[in-house]
């Protein structure tokens, strides 16, 4: 069985990564990594192929970036010349990045059977570029593998067919324990002359927080005073960082003391960090479920999120620019760590791919 492993952007990567694996350990699979080229500096994707034991892609499509009808369609464009050399028997395609909308475009309409890994997830915030990402794939894909019990209903009360929908688990928590070992040999906090326990994470770089420029100088006001409480690492995305430069506000963080801003961090790094800080600050969707897995406090900085299990059943708490300041002050100084069981988040999820696959092929 043919299969291609579409992976596009950072947070592609570790789901596509533990996938890979399972799927090379079996006689009848045929994975092949293709890369859309969404994300191309060192640290936005060739360090995670480095760190996740993941070879250079197969094929690269070189997309890069451009507005979001562009990025769309030059992957389709891309992607179905490869699809009619190839003529794959599946292609997985994970989260809802928009490579991930355009690369099940273009294999749906030839006919591909599409596989979506994390299909169901909803904010539904239509503003949100990956809400419509979702939607559009969940639609049109042939097999869907969800990670929780509301992305079931979600997918059902839209009309989806029971018989395609899987729940598997996530499969991010699989990278994160197939890497526990090298993640926990890491010390990364001392390259910023800090201890475990004494500092937040940050990660900001959806639409709505960083593109706006009142909101970016409203957010890094903040950060500048959560930072003269409690120390804060905050690797900056490619994205965010060329929005505080073109408002100006780079250097003013830059020179903030006890706020470190490095480039993006490899895999096994930036979860060091994490493992070790006392809470996060975020509008990630992947971090949501990584501290709640682990037990460690986050805040989304976002009106919503498509990962509620995160909230229920989990660490994270939604939180808006006013209350930030505050609610991290509050969250700074308790260590106590309660790691969320949600079930089928374990490590196991891309075996329980592989059986499906496997009873799938042999029906
Ligand atoms: C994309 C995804 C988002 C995901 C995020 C993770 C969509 C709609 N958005 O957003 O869901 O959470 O990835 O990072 O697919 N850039 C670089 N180097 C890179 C990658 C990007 O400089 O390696 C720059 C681009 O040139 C562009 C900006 O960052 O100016 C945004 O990149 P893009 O891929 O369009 O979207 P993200 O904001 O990264």
């Amino acid at each position: 069985m043919l299969i291609h492993l579409i992976c596009a952007a950072r947070p592609n990567f570790m789901k596509i990564a533990p996938l890979y694996h399972a799927l090379r350990k079996e006689p009848w699979a045929r994975p092949v990594i293709v890369h859309t080229g969404q994300h191309y500096d060192l640290n936005m994707s060739d360090a995670f192929f480095v760190d996740l034991g993941l070879p250079p892609p197969d094929f690269n499509l070189g997309v890069r970036n451009g507005s979001h009808a562009e990025q769309t369609g030059r992957v389709m464009m891309a992607y179905e010349k490869l699809l009619l050399e190839q003529r794959p028997d599946l292609v997985v395609v994970a989260g809802d990045v928009n490579s991930t909308m355009a690369a099940t475009v273009a294999a749906s309409k030839l006919g591909v059977r599409v596989a979506h890994l994390e299909a169901g997830l909803r904010s539904f915030d239509r503003s949100m570029p990956e809400e419509i990402n979702r939607l559009v794939t969940d639609v049109l894909a042939d097999i869907l593998w969800t990670p929780s019990p509301d992305a079931d209903e979600n997918l059902l009360r839209e009309g989806i067919a029971p018989e395609k929908i899987k729940r598997v688990g996530n499969i991010m928590i699989d990278s994160l324990e197939m890497l526990r070992k090298k993640i926990e040999g890491h010390a990364a906090y001392r390259n910023f002359g800090l201890t475990p326990g004494s500092y937040g994470i940050v990660t900001f770089h959806r639409p709505s927080n960083v593109d706006n420029p009142e909101v970016l100088r409203q957010l890094c006001e903040i950060l500048r005073a959560i930072a003269g409480i409690v120390p804060l690492v905050f690797p900056v995305h490619p994205r965010t960082r060329k929005q505080m430069a073109e408002c100006s506000l780079l250097p003013l963080m830059e020179d903030t003391d006890n706020l470190f801003m490095p480039e993006p961090l490899g895999y096994a790094t930036f979860m060091n960090l994490v493992f070790n800080c006392a809470f996060v600050i975020t509008d990630s969707g992947g971090i949501q479920e990584e501290t709640s897995y682990l037990g460690i406090p986050c805040l989304t900085v976002r009106e919503n999120t498509e990962r509620p299990v995160t909230i229920t059943l989990g660490t994270n708490r939604l939180c808006n620019l006013d209350e930030l300041r505050n609610r991290a002050a509050e969250i700074r100084g308790n260590h106590e760590r309660k790691p969320s069981r949600i079930d089928l988040w374990d490590g196991h999820t891309a075996d329980r791919i592989v059986g499906h696959l496997n009873e799938l092929r042999t029906k």
